[in-house]
């Protein structure tokens, strides 16, 4: 029996023997298994031992071969490799090939990879604009891959993007780690959409909110769904603009259920997450996660009454028990690596994530119930998002701030909030909760109309 002991100690054994062994070899698992557990190839490894089977009729055989030779990096194979490129029928196989002749980094290849920039397959294109990026500054490299700037495929296009034509940021008045103190610590009372235009772009560190529901309570305040996701989208996109190079956002929606008016209706789901969607990524909102919040079945409303009795197919109603957490991030050219490096080493020492966290996403979290407002946040839903997507010392904005959770948890988690609310009741709410805490930072809370923020913004 085949094992990869075995295959290591012929290794070991100097070339010839391998040649003996492979050649043994009859059937094609066993030179499958005894190709991909080849593994780490010694410098001397003579990789003509292998050429013989670079056009077996199995797939799986020659893509080991492909990658065995792809290992060795040299450039004797360019031959076998390059026919493979343009003859084999297997697309894995093409492109290991491509990957290897990359891999190689010599000039001759670069004839090769260059007629491959119209191949169908987005994959082989994306190996062999990898392998082409070497000889940037080559200019029959550069003409070519600028060409591919619009090429309908979106991964292509975004690094071509990045690599010949990276956006130009506006460069922000602040280092990416600061922002104003006008920010720090405020509660604004009015309608978001006019608070921010009074805040500057590329200020804010994180936003997590929750919006106000589109239901039977709120109908007065939306005439449609589509005004709804329109009034939300707007909103967002003045969120994208406050917020810094690279940095997140992350919304809690779910579907939601308008009851039936009488009996002779049906109820109406509307899926919010699934419709917001593409509307923040079309304002230039990246997608980066989804976590579903899972609350006990006790917790929520009881669908399933009339299914449990009568229990007759295309009647059936699950209890929703989950919410979406959606996260998203300010699109950059810049990785999340830049951002952290934008922090001093102390901070990013004191912001870390220590002990157990949970590792899934999926985050059980009871509801809360509170007395003055109906649809709070959990604190801990607040301190997992806060701790997992921003620094000590932040700026986290919720500008559908409610009774001012995400206030509290920023505070205690050693971060500053800015808070939006247009309901007077609710502000109220919020200066009761944040007004006698104690501070971690110099920046006393303010609790401020729309007019006297906008005064704090000219100070
Ligand atoms: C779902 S609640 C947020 C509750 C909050 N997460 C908490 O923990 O208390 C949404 C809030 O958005 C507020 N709101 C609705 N429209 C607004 C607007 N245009 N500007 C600012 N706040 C608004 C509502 O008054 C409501 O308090």
């Amino acid at each position: 029996m085949l094992t990869k002991d075995y295959v290591n100690e012929v290794k070991t054994n100097g070339n010839s023997a391998l040649a003996k062994a492979i050649e043994g070899l009859k059937n094609t698992s066993s030179l499958s298994y005894f190709l991909e557990n080849l593994g780490f190839l010694p410098n001397d490894f003579d990789g003509s031992v292998l050429l013989p089977f670079i056009s077996h009729e199995s797939s799986n055989v020659r893509f080991w071969v492909v990658k065995n030779l792809g290992k060795l990096g040299d450039i004797k194979y360019i031959e076998p490799l390059s026919k493979i490129v343009k003859e084999d029928t297997d697309s894995m196989v093409r492109r290991e090939a491509v990957s290897s002749l990359g891999r190689m980094r010599s000039a001759k290849n670069i004839q090769t990879l260059l007629s491959l920039l119209t191949d169908p397959d987005p994959k082989i294109l994306a190996q062999a604009i990898r392998g082409l990026l070497v000889f940037k500054g080559n200019t029959a490299v550069d003409t070519q891959l600028k060409q591919l700037a619009n090429h309908p495929n979106e991964f292509i296009q975004q690094v071509i993007q990045k690599e010949y034509f990276p956006k130009k940021i506006k460069s922000s008045h602040l280092p990416h780690a600061q922002t104003y103190d006008y920010l720090k610590n405020v509660v604004v009372n009015g309608d978001v959409r006019e608070i921010l235009q009074a805040v500057p772009d590329d200020s804010i560190h994180l936003t997590f909110t929750s919006p106000p529901y589109y239901n039977a309570r709120d109908y007065s305040v939306y005439p449609s769904y589509k005004a709804y996701l329109h009034f939300l989208a707007d909103v967002f996109e003045k969120v994208h603009r406050v917020t810094k190079e690279g940095r997140f956002f992350v919304l809690n929606t779910s579907p939601i259920i308008i009851p039936r008016v009488s009996r002779q209706h049906s109820s109406k789901r509307y899926p919010i997450p699934f419709d917001i969607h593409p509307l923040l990524t079309e304002m230039g909102w990246e997608f980066i996660d989804d976590i579903v919040w899972l609350k006990p079945e006790a917790s929520v409303k009881n669908r399933n009454a009339g299914f449990l009795q009568h229990r007759k197919p295309l009647a059936y109603k699950p209890n929703p028990v989950t919410e979406y957490l959606m996260v998203y991030r300010k699109k950059s050219d810049k990785l999340i690596d830049w951002n952290i490096r934008e922090y001093e080493w102390k901070i990013v020492k004191e912001s870390k994530i220590l002990g157990n966290y949970e590792t899934s996403n999926v985050w059980r979290i009871d509801p809360t119930f509170a007395k003055n407002h109906s649809a709070v946040f959990p604190v801990e839903l607040c301190n997992r998002v806060i701790t997992f997507y921003s620094f000590r010392g932040d700026v986290v904005l919720d500008p559908f701030a409610g009774s001012g959770t995400v206030g509290i948890a920023a505070n205690a988690l050693e971060r500053h909030f800015f808070l939006t609310e247009k309901d007077e009741k609710y502000f109220q709410v919020i200066e009761t909760n944040l007004g006698n805490k104690s501070l971690f930072s110099k920046n006393e809370p303010r609790f401020v109309t729309l007019n006297e923020f906008t005064l704090l913004t000219k100070i």
